[in-house]
Parts: structure tokens; sequence; C-alpha cells
């Protein structure tokens, strides 16, 4: 059996028709088809795409690409589910759209905040998610100390992190500024996905992210969307996701809207300014 098989009852479900439970009952009932043929028993596994399923004669088929924009709070892991019991993203999501099949684009740690895509649209997830498509993604860090013009450099053009054995690609480090307090806030573009990159990153030079805080994914920005809301994107901003090459890289080929021409200054050389629009509804007075 092919491995993109599933039991009928989940891939009924996952058409809309009716909850798992639900459709056994009509698999009992004889009611439902496979290619033609009765399958009045359990266990019988079809291949979405391929096979053939009616229910009462009247063909069923899985709905069109489903994705949300989350906007996930500290305390939630990204993840479909946890052996330790501890509230995940699906968590925040309505069951009708977990059955619909929707998955994780990419991971939040457990405390990072911030822009979360779920999507059924394999496709997506892998454009969203493998550094080929260097998909760039945008946060928002307060930083326990600001970086020196040197350790800005050195993110920048990449560092070395041991617990994964690779050095980290282009960054871009933007919106430098300087707290009252010896801390610092900036804003960190990456394309790679690694675990706890920016965390990590800034580990290396000896420097700890109190903070941390996803604005955007490719194009598409959080917005005003409220911590631990979500809501379904339109096809055009599915679109921003990938933005198709068009300026979404790290490397700076392609402008982007926001931001983007402002020059990376050094640490100690940014004048105090006031808070900008591109930190997010929270805005950086309730990080402080
Ligand atoms: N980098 C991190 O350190 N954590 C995240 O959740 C995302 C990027």
């Amino acid at each position: 059996m092919s491995r993109d098989a599933e039991r009928l009852q989940k891939y009924i479900s996952r058409c809309g028709h009716c909850s798992r439970r639900r459709a056994e009952l009509l698999i009992e009932k004889g009611l439902v088809r496979v290619n033609s043929a009765i399958v009045d028993q359990l266990g019988t596994r079809v291949i979405p795409g391929k096979d053939r399923v009616t229910i009462n004669g009247v063909k069923i088929r899985l709905p069109k690409s489903l994705t949300v924009a989350l906007h996930k709070p500290a305390g939630f892991i990204t993840s479909t589910h946890d052996t330790h019991d501890r509230l995940t993203v699906m968590d925040l999501l309505p069951k009708r759209m977990i059955e619909s099949g929707v998955l994780p684009a990419g991971r939040l740690d457990l405390q990072t905040e911030g822009l979360l895509v779920l999507t059924n649209d394999g496709e997506l997830l892998h454009r969203v998610t493998h550094p080929r498509f260097e998909c760039v993604k945008e946060y928002f860090a307060i930083l326990n100390r600001p970086p020196s013009t040197r350790e800005l450099e050195k993110l920048q053009s990449g560092v070395f992190l041991k617990e994964v054995g690779k050095v980290t690609a282009k960054a871009k480090l933007t919106h430098v500024r300087h707290r009252k307090d010896g801390t610092a806030t900036l804003h960190v573009k990456i394309h790679e996905g690694m675990k706890r990159q920016v965390r990590r990153m800034f580990d290396v030079v000896g420097i700890k992210v109190t903070y941390l805080k996803r604005l955007a994914i490719g194009g598409l920005t959080l917005g005003d969307l409220e911590k631990g809301r979500w809501r379904q994107l339109a096809s055009k901003e599915v679109q921003l996701l990938t933005g198709d090459g068009k300026g979404t890289t790290a490397s700076g080929q392609g402008p982007r809207k926001t931001g983007e021409k402002r020059r990376v200054r050094p640490a100690g050389s940014m004048k105090r300014r006031k808070r900008r629009r591109s930190d997010g509804p929270s805005g950086q007075s309730r990080h402080r």
C-alpha cells in the first residue's frame, strides 16, 4: 500500500463530511463506496486524489488548501501533539481546522512569540521551511546588552553554531536601539530555520536574547493579529509568504516593503528614535 494511503474514516473526516466516529458509522452501515465497491469494514485505506470515495452516492473530496496565520504566545510548543502533555499551538485552533490537516510551517520555541503559519498545503509548507527557497523570517529581539559594531558584523556574516555544527548564512540586523536600562533591541532577518537559531547566534557573541517575537515570514507581517488569535489567509496573502523570489531573500536581492532601506547601524551610533510601527502592535514600550 502506498505511503500516501490513509484510513477511510480519517479521509472522510478530512473532507469535512463528518467526524471520524460518524464516518465509521457510515462505513458500517454500508453507505460508503470506494471506487464503486461498498466498503463496510473498518480498516480500509484510500489514496487521496486517486481513489474515488462516495457517501450515499455523492462524491466527497478534500477541501481546498487552507492556510492560517497564528499569533503564537509564549508557553505553547510548536508541535501537533506533546508526549509531556504540554499545550501545543494546535490547542489554539478550532477542531475543524485541525481536522483539515493544517501543520505548522516551521517552528517557534516555547518562549518565542509571534507569527506562525499553519497550512495543509504540503508544497507551501516546503517552500516556507526549506532553506533552499530562502524565505526570510524577521524577528524583534530584546538583548541583555547592546552588540558592538564587530559583533554585529560577525553575526551578519555568519557564525558557527556548535550545537548544530553549521555556520549560519548571512543575516540582516537592523533597527538597533540602546535602552536606558542597558539592554538593547533590534530586528533580525534570517532565512534558515535551525533550532533556536537567533538565540544561539547571539549566544556565540556572549549576548542573551531575553525576548523574541517573529514579525514577518516572507512578505507576510503579523500586523495587528492579537496574541493567541489566528486568521485564515486569503490566497494573495499566501502568495506573500513565498513571494516567488521577489524581495523575500535575506541577501538583499529585491527590495522589501518594510524597513529594508535602512542601513545596519553599529551599536552606539544610533540616535534615539520614536517607536516604529514595524515592531508590531505590542510595541516596544510593552516589551520593556
Ligand atoms: N530563533 C530562535 O532562537 N527561536 C525561535 O523560535 C525562532 C528563531
